[in-house]
């Protein structure tokens, strides 16, 4: 891979991955990096990035980087707790605000005819986050913007490449933090926007070729968008050397086996669907924890993947769908492991028995990517815009045991939440749907007739990679007519309650 790169130095911030989908947007390949763990090749990069923390500069704890071979060397940006770094150990002053400095604030610029404010307006919105201050510019710094409340919001340092903002350029608030880093990359540090989707394409599937050669390999498919662009990519690349697998484990939405493995085919893979439903609900019998449930599904799979593998004969690779997210190494600001809050199991994870080569062909990028570049393979966009969907399917929306009744009623009053988003127009701007069965009966009256029968919740978030979330404020029309008709519709069930828990404190599943 010939690209120009960047280097985005992560002190920890929850923005970091932000940055680099940012300057992916803008064609360029970025790569983060933890700054207590820098590559080698720092001199492969064109220019870097160092990202904000939670930490603060003036903690006995700071987090240190050595910019004895980046510093006046190749173009450098600090953001943030960057920003602040590079004032507070080069002879400048950081303190902590007197005014808390969260939200928007609006940019004024003290000097103009900068490069590096180019194309941007006076009163520019930008978002801040930091407790700390820059009250005196490092040496050599020259102030380029203010706001009210920040004096040295912007400021680059003379006879360098060296530029520092205090504000987030990656988050979608700051209105031209877009236009700033296409100054800072594409300008002034002189970036080839190159990495394009069709490039990656082109660049993967050769090096597929390469890596693979005629061997054969095996992949789950989940009807997901990672482990179908993944696909598509191999298949592209090796053709009938790849040998689809796509599961059915009963917990699917409704008709979504039948459905979307014919989407599979129509896309010319060479696919085998699996209905191993009985398997599935036998290991489930009984069980009604959800750590249980979620690892009896994750067990069952690998069973049933690696029965189906072994048919296969003379298979030495396993593809999987990774995507960036999954293999960025994490800076823990308290430097302690993170708690495990429910154990994810993804399709198409790798049992230590089967001895097969991994080989992953989205590794290097983010889900928006992943989309743009099925799209560019020319991919339907009805399985490119798919909602995310657990490992364990429904098992994880039903609370408690599972049973094939529940599923059915779950799949039933999905069917009629997703369908309704989708007749509405609002399945595109919710980031992940669905309905859970709730492990209460409660009285209800139809006709005339007292009945006691089943609640469902109704959930849809807003995020941007799962992490966060927030619930959507659907409208209350669409509420109205969804839970009429699952009631109406669906035998079983008396009640509809729409969740309005964000993430943090709650989870997006219920189990
Ligand atoms: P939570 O519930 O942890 O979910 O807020 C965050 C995102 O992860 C999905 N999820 C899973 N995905 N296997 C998966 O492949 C799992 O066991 C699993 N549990 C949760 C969830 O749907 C949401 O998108």
């Amino acid at each position: 891979m010939q690209h120009d790169k960047v280097l985005i130095v992560d002190f920890g911030s929850q923005y970091t991955q932000l940055i680099a989908r940012r300057v992916r947007e803008l064609n360029v390949y970025s790569e983060i990096h933890p700054f207590n763990k820098l590559p080698e090749d720092i001199d492969s990069y064109k220019a870097i990035i160092l990202s904000g923390s939670p930490m603060s500069v003036r903690s006995d704890n700071a987090f240190h980087i050595d910019l004895s071979l980046i510093r006046g060397k190749k173009p450098l940006l600090g953001v943030c707790y960057g920003a602040q770094y590079l004032a507070h150990f080069h002879g400048g002053v950081v303190a902590p605000s007197s005014t808390r400095e969260y939200g928007r604030a609006n940019l004024g610029f003290v000097k103009e005819d900068e490069d590096f404010l180019e194309g941007i307006n006076a009163g520019s919105l930008v978002w801040m986050s930091h407790s700390d201050t820059i009250k005196e510019l490092p040496t050599g710094g020259v102030r380029l913007a203010s706001t009210v409340d920040v004096e040295n919001a912007a400021y680059r340092i003379e006879g360098e490449q060296t530029y520092a903002i205090q504000f987030h350029p990656e988050v979608y608030h700051s209105t031209d933090g877009k236009q700033l880093l296409e100054n800072f990359l594409i300008h002034i540090a002189e970036l080839k926007a190159d990495w394009t989707p069709g490039a990656f394409v082109e660049e993967t599937i050769a090096a597929l070729q390469e890596k693979v050669g005629d061997d054969r390999v095996v992949l789950g498919l989940s009807g997901g968008v990672d482990s179908s662009v993944a696909a598509m990519l191999l298949h592209k690349a090796i053709g009938k050397n790849l040998f689809c697998i796509f599961v059915n484990n009963g917990l699917l939405r409704k008709d979504e086996y039948s459905q979307v493995l014919k989407q599979y085919e129509g896309m010319g893979l060479n696919v085998k669907g699996v209905d191993a439903t009985d398997r599935f609900m036998d290991a489930l019998a009984g069980l009604d924890d959800p750590e249980l449930k979620r690892k009896a599904i994750g067990r069952v799979f690998i069973e049933v993947f690696d029965d189906e593998a072994k048919q296969i004969k003379d298979v030495t690779w396993l593809a999987q769908g990774t995507i960036y997210p999954d293999v960025i190494e994490s800076v823990s600001a308290t430097g302690g492991p993170s708690a495990t809050i429910k154990s994810h199991h993804n399709v198409g994870g790798l049992p230590d028995f089967m001895k097969l080569k991994i080989v992953e062909p989205l590794r290097a990028i983010f889900k928006d990517e992943v989309r743009r570049v099925g799209a560019s393979m020319g991919m339907a966009q009805e399985l490119l815009g798919r909602h995310p969907f657990p490992g364990p399917g429904l098992a994880i929306r039903i609370l408690g045991d599972i049973t094939r009744e529940k599923v059915a009623i779950l799949q039933e009053v999905d069917a009629v939440f997703i369908g309704n988003l989708k007749k509405w127009g609002l399945y595109d701007k919710v980031w992940q749907a669905g309905a859970i069965l709730l492990p209460v009966n409660s009285v209800g009256v139809m006709g005339d007739e007292r009945t006691y029968e089943k609640c469902v919740a109704l959930r849809a978030v807003e995020s941007t990679d799962g992490m966060t979330a927030d619930w959507v404020n659907l409208p209350y029309e669409f509420l109205q007519a969804t839970s009429n008709e699952i009631i109406n519709k669906v035998k079983g069930v008396n009640r509809v309650v729409y969740d309005i828990s964000s993430k943090p404190p709650a989870t997006i599943e219920w189990e």
